[in-house]
């Protein structure tokens, strides 16, 4: 061999190792996933095409990602009635271009009648049905969504939209209405039992027994009138005008909790952002009142002491050390979190990186702890069913990560009259009897009991996550309940740990864990039956019943800029993007 022929060859083994040692671990090439969908100006992520459409059409017009994030927030509110809303509340996080993240808490707030024992009876059993806080008129907190839609507007939007340019795409798609999936059809009639206790709900979503079939068409006329006045009257209308009134008025007739007082008392809030970094990255999430970005901060410190990369996706050393950390962290969870204007919630300890090696060191690599054991950590005294989740990323580089909610699936099943507007069952994610679990059978403290004009813990977790430069890389968030957390923790990590593409992270199988009940959830088909013996072995208890661990959508931004926009293939939406 000629010493250039050599040279060639040296260079050109060169090359080769270094592009299959640089490959990311679970190669990703190979995965049978969806490709995200591109776009190389503007996206958005969000659980119905229509919705996604408004957000990029406001783009198109000038508008930048917050401006799209409140139309498509509204959009979703009549064309995804089972979570999207201005019935209920939230949490948006909003990157701007110039570096800034700013966190709006648009959470419901307890009525002023909502005292610590309201949903517990004379024998200190909990209320069910009527009365209870799953349903009907007495489940419901103060929604938040408009006003922290308007402040979002206020604050952060372009100014090259008007208010009404964003409210008026759901007025008209509330007015003219839309065709029905057939899975919107099917959860109709589903949620008929609950639906059809209430009037309007009978009448609007169940059209009085006449159930709404496949690709029909669904109006909603008084939904339009209150989008109307809204869109004239701004987030006022909502809080001091006919439609507080109308909505008040249905809560007196019903003996409900809501009073026009509460309404007008309603404020959204502006929040510190909380962040921290995996593996030299910046994750940036939200503070209390939900208990997300502190939880996940948590887990992925502890998880920041394995090589997860080498143990590989699916391995059960991989699930233990998730486990164990989930453990611990919904263990705090329960102990330290709250609302943050009621009761010191010790973030800064909790999220920081030596607290996460002492909570490490009790963890046993070949054997499951037990929830009876695993108490929450030692932190000094003293210092200071259903949810959506969208993303929107525009051609400027600012970026909104947004998870609002009815609770369960359409609230408290209650439309309050003449309004056309399904309230929320938020009052569930308070503790209504500390140390008891919840309709997702969490366990929550006294921190976390009911007070009026507290706000419920959440788990709602919209995450940004930047590059080592310190640019916007991807951007995320589930519904689920708790298990939104689990669900963003495992995608993060499939990113960074596993080299997976935003679509690719977000379908992958993943587990929970939730301290209480001490089993592991796992999807169909996500474990199989080796792994899960290995983990048996170590002590580990599973679900009898497997589900999904919650639905995420998100986007990220490639290395030249192109938008990849994911949705979980476990759910429905569309990313749109230009
Ligand atoms: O704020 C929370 O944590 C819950 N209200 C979220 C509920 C939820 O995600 C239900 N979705 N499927």
């Amino acid at each position: 061999m000629r010493k250039s022929q050599l040279r060639l060859f040296t260079a050109f083994f060169v090359v080769l190792s270094f592009i299959f040692t640089s490959l990311p671990s679970a190669a990703p090439v190979l995965a049978a996933w969806p490709e995200p969908v591109r776009g190389k100006h503007a996206m958005v992520a969000s659980q119905h095409e229509l919705a996604s459409k408004v957000g990029v059409e406001i783009m198109k017009k000038g508008g930048n990602a917050v401006d799209a994030a409140i139309a498509v927030g509204l959009a979703l509110a009549v064309v995804y009635p089972e979570a999207g809303n201005i019935g209920g509340g939230g949490f948006m996080l909003i990157r701007t271009s110039d570096g800034k993240a700013h966190a709006i808490d648009y959470r419901e707030m307890a009525p002023a009648a909502a005292t610590r024992d309201v949903y517990v009876d004379s024998a200190g059993n909990l209320i069910r049905g009527e009365g209870s806080s799953t349903i009907g008129y007495r489940a419901s907190g103060v929604p938040g969504t408009l006003a922290g839609f308007e402040m979002a507007y206020k604050k952060y939007g372009s100014k090259k939209l008007t208010w009404s340019q964003l409210v008026e795409p759901a007025r008209l798609l509330a007015l003219n209405g839309f065709s029905l999936s057939e899975r919107q059809a099917v959860l109709f009639y589903s949620y008929r039992g609950n639906l059809s206790k209430y009037a309007e709900s009978n009448r609007i979503f169940l059209r009085s027994g006449k159930y709404y079939e496949e690709d029909e068409l669904f109006r909603q006329p008084d939904l339009a009138a209150t989008l109307g006045r809204v869109e004239r009257n701004g987030a006022k209308e909502f809080y001091t005008g006919s439609t507080a009134r109308l909505i008040a008025d249905d809560m007196k007739a019903h003996g409900g909790l809501i009073t026009l007082n509460d309404l007008k008392n309603y404020k959204a809030k502006e929040r510190e952002p909380i962040s921290g970094t995996y593996r030299g990255y910046k994750v940036i999430s939200m503070p209390p009142p939900s208990s997300g970005g502190i939880v996940m901060l948590e887990v992925l410190n502890i998880l920041e002491g394995y090589d997860i990369a080498s143990m590989g996706y699916n391995s059960a050393a991989k699930f233990h050390v998730l486990t164990e950390a989930m453990r611990r962290a919904f263990a705090d969870r329960a102990e330290f979190m709250g609302d943050p204007d009621f009761s010191t919630v010790p973030v800064d300890t909790l999220i920081d990186k030596a607290y996460a090696k002492k909570q490490a060191s009790t963890i046993d690599l070949v054997r499951a702890s037990k929830s009876t054991e695993i108490g929450h950590g030692d932190i000094p005294g003293g210092e200071s069913m259903d949810t959506t989740h969208f993303t929107v990323a525009d051609a400027s580089g600012n970026v909104v990560t947004n998870t609002y909610t009815l609770n369960d699936l359409y609230g408290s099943a209650v439309t309050a009259k003449g309004t056309g507007v399904l309230l929320n069952d938020e009052m569930d994610d308070f503790a209504a009897r500390p140390g008891k679990a919840n309709m997702f059978g969490l366990i929550q403290g006294e921190k976390n009991s009911v007070q009026p004009g507290k706000r419920p813990l959440s788990s709602m977790t919209p995450t940004i996550v930047l590059r080592k430069d310190g640019s916007f890389w991807f951007a995320l968030g589930a519904r689920g309940g708790p298990r939104i957390i689990s669900a963003v923790i495992q995608s993060v990590i499939n990113v960074i740990d596993h080299g997976m593409n935003i679509q690719a992270a977000i379908d992958a199988p993943r587990i929970h864990h939730q301290w209480f009940p001490d089993e592991i959830l796992y999807e169909p088909y996500g474990m199989s039956p080796d792994t899960m013996n290995i983990l048996k072995g170590y002590g580990h208890k599973f679900t009898s019943s497997p589900g999904y661990v919650a639905t995420a959508t998100g986007i990220m931004v490639d290395d030249k800029g192109v938008r990849l926009g994911a949705i979980d293939s476990r759910s429905d939406g569309k990313a749109v993007g230009y």
